[in-house]
């Protein structure tokens, strides 16, 4: 848990009691849950340029209102309130948690209309915990707000991230021509992905324009406009303030949150089952050595989740 906003040393791990599910509530035991870049926010008190004041107000003004962090997980339901229909105790389940968040913990406990989805069969459970963050938020920009189509040429910035990861695949599973771009040192885990793999630095150079760009970095959104096809579109998922009023007026220009809903979690876990879908697994450490997995994330070059091993 995080008491004070701040660097991995934040993190500590304590006893609380467990949640006891209400009528409607679903109490799951947490079998894996990644630290992923909202957590790392959510520690560190770092947010998108402009939206510090509003976020502080919201999360909480000198560390997490909830201190408990962690928003996806793969689960084994161990209870249901006498007024759940739809689960059972025993199903295995991937979701979200929205902002409860609370996944980095042993027990949690979810109303039943929570984003959750049988596990898919395929993953182990490391990998299922690693598909819902990076998964709902590409298909969301890829597919609900750019509608990528057939044949579109798609530049995704950050291909080794957790995002970046899998829009490359969902990408491809839509049908476009997907190109990956990241730091040299992560180029052959994009290739591995299946993605044309570009540095970053190299991609003016090409003179080549993409119909959508997906970009997970927030470097530098200014710079993307001559990568832009014409009628092209842009989503910026790490946009601060000056992007998000930019996206107003300017149609290219895709900003927001993707949200969390069941049925997006059952089409990944059912490309996953098809063989369309892996996220890619950098770590499996215990729940009680948090702190240790907040640092690998924060020291970044990553290839894929740092996951916690809880339960
Ligand atoms: N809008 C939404 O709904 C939404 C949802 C989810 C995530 N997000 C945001 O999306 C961003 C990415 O999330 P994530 O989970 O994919 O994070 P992540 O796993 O940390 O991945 C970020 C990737 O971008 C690379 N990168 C960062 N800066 C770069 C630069 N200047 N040049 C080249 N590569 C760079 C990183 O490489 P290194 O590790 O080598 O630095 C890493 O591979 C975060 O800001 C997150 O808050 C937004």
């Amino acid at each position: 848990m995080v008491r004070a906003y701040g660097g991995p040393e934040q993190v500590v791990t304590g006893l609380c009691p467990d949640p006891v599910p209400g009528a409607q509530d679903i109490l799951l035991r947490i079998c894996a849950s990644p630290v992923t870049a909202g957590d790392r926010r959510i520690r560190a008190g770092d947010f998108p340029r402009g939206m510090g004041v509003a976020a502080r107000l919201v999360l909480g003004w000198r560390g997490p209102r909830r201190p408990i962090l962690g928003n996806a997980f793969c689960a084994e339901i161990a209870a249901v309130g006498p007024g759940v229909t739809q689960f059972r105790p025993g199903q295995r389940v991937i979701g979200q948690s929205g902002m409860r968040m609370g996944a980095h913990a042993d027990y949690l406990c979810l109303p039943e209309r929570a984003a959750l989805a049988p596990m898919p069969a395929t993953l182990t459970e490391a990998e299922a915990a690693s598909l819902p963050f990076g998964g709902t938020t590409a298909l969301h920009f890829l597919r609900d707000r750019a509608a990528l189509w057939p044949g579109a040429r798609l530049l995704v910035l950050g291909a080794a991230g957790m995002v970046g990861g899998m829009a490359v695949q969902i990408g491809r599973i839509l049908g476009a021509e997907v190109t990956g771009a990241a730091r040299p040192r992560s180029l052959t885990h994009v290739a591995d992905l299946e993605a044309e793999a570009l540095a970053m630095e190299a991609l003016a150079q090409t003179g080549r324009r993409w119909d959508v760009i997906l970009d997970t970095t927030g470097a530098a959104p200014a710079a993307l406009w001559p990568l832009l096809a014409p009628g092209g579109r842009m989503a910026l998922l790490a946009a601060g303030l000056p992007e998000m009023v930019q996206s107003l007026t300017r149609r290219a220009v895709l900003t927001g949150t993707a949200p969390e809903r069941a049925a997006d979690l059952a089409q990944l876990a059912a490309w996953a089952e098809a063989g369309l879908l892996r996220p890619p697994v950098a770590a499996c450490l215990p729940l009680e050595r948090a702190a240790e997995a907040h640092a690998r994330h924060e020291a970044g070059g990553l290839h894929g989740a740092v996951v916690l091993r809880c339960g």
